[in-house]
């Protein structure tokens, strides 16, 4: 992680400006953390909300969000779908992943984007420079919502993603939205594909909290191969510890969301925010059940 001083703002935040996370529960949600973090590093005038939104109240939150005073969001499951729907403009990428997870006003207007694809290549960027110099097949395991920003980023940097789902009906329909060599198998069919993939992601929930089993023999993976995973409790799961056992590049799935909360603290509070050493401490002290 690097130290330095936030760039120049693409907009200026004003004082008092505020900003939250909605979603149906939303106690969980750990960007009050990150925003609150970086809002006391900046000595910025912001504040930053959880806001509990029941999927019968979202499209009149949405209606009313322009008098809301917030000058943007996140948005958590279950409404990333209805916040797409919700938006006046709507960037390419968010349209590609089907899914909006911040949103902003301007002119009067509800504008959204997808923010995950592009924390998903900046932890990867910052933890393992090189990863995409030779692009080749990658395994992506699963087919849900984390797997399409997932595919999305893969194919920007010139790799042919190979889904394996439990439901493969799922996974074809993701191959059959990005196209760009992108192909859908049973799950079953896993362990085959691991030879010469040169990356490997898990998108399932298997392994979060330590519960549930990737059921990979890992010893059939490239000596060159990078595994990571978007699970980040435990922040080391079974699938990154077996890989480092077996020597392999290894990338922990907490980078992605402090990066992709990145875009949105620059849109609202005007300041393009560091994701620094002291961030990922204060996070991972929360995720481990410490004070920071
Ligand atoms: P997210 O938006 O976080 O990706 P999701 O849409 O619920 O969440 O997707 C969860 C993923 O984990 C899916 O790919 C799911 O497989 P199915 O599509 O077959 O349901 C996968 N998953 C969850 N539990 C699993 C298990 N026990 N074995 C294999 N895959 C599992």
């Amino acid at each position: 992680m690097t130290s330095s001083p936030a760039s120049p703002s693409m907009s200026d935040g004003k004082p008092g400006t505020r900003a939250c996370v909605i979603g149906w529960p939303v106690d969980h949600a750990r960007s009050p953390l990150i925003h609150g973090y970086w809002l006391d590093r900046y000595g910025l005038d912001g504040t930053y909300e959880r806001v509990a939104v029941a999927p019968e109240e979202i499209d009149a939150f949405f209606r009313r969000f322009p008098d809301s005073g917030y000058a943007g969001c996140n948005v958590t499951v279950p409404h990333k779908e209805a916040a797409l729907a919700a938006c006046a403009e709507v960037e390419p990428v968010a349209r590609a992943i089907g899914a909006v997870n911040t949103l902003w006003m301007d002119g009067g207007k509800l504008c959204g984007t997808n923010t995950d694809a592009l924390g998903f290549l900046a932890n990867l960027d910052e933890t393992a420079p090189g990863w995409d110099n030779e692009p080749g097949p990658a395994l992506v395991l699963g087919a849900g919502g984390a797997a399409r920003a997932v595919v999305w980023a893969l194919i920007q940097r010139g790799f042919q993603p190979k889904i394996a789902n439990r439901n493969v009906a799922r996974a074809e329909d993701l191959a059959h939205a990005f196209g760009g060599g992108t192909e859908a198998y049973p799950w079953e069919a896993r362990q085959a594909l691991l030879w010469d993939a040169r990356l490997l992601v898990n998108t399932t929930s298997l392994g979060m909290k330590g519960v549930g089993d990737i059921g990979l023999d890992l010893r059939g993976a490239r000596g060159d191969a990078l595994v990571t995973d978007i699970v980040y409790v435990p922040l080391v799961t079974d699938l990154l510890d077996l890989a480092a056992s077996y020597g392999l590049r290894t990338v922990d799935g907490l980078g992605m969301l402090l990066h992709q909360a990145v875009p949105g603290f620059e849109r609202w509070f005007g300041l393009r925010p560091t994701v620094d050493a002291g961030l990922r401490a204060r996070i991972v002290a929360d995720i481990e059940g410490r004070a920071p």
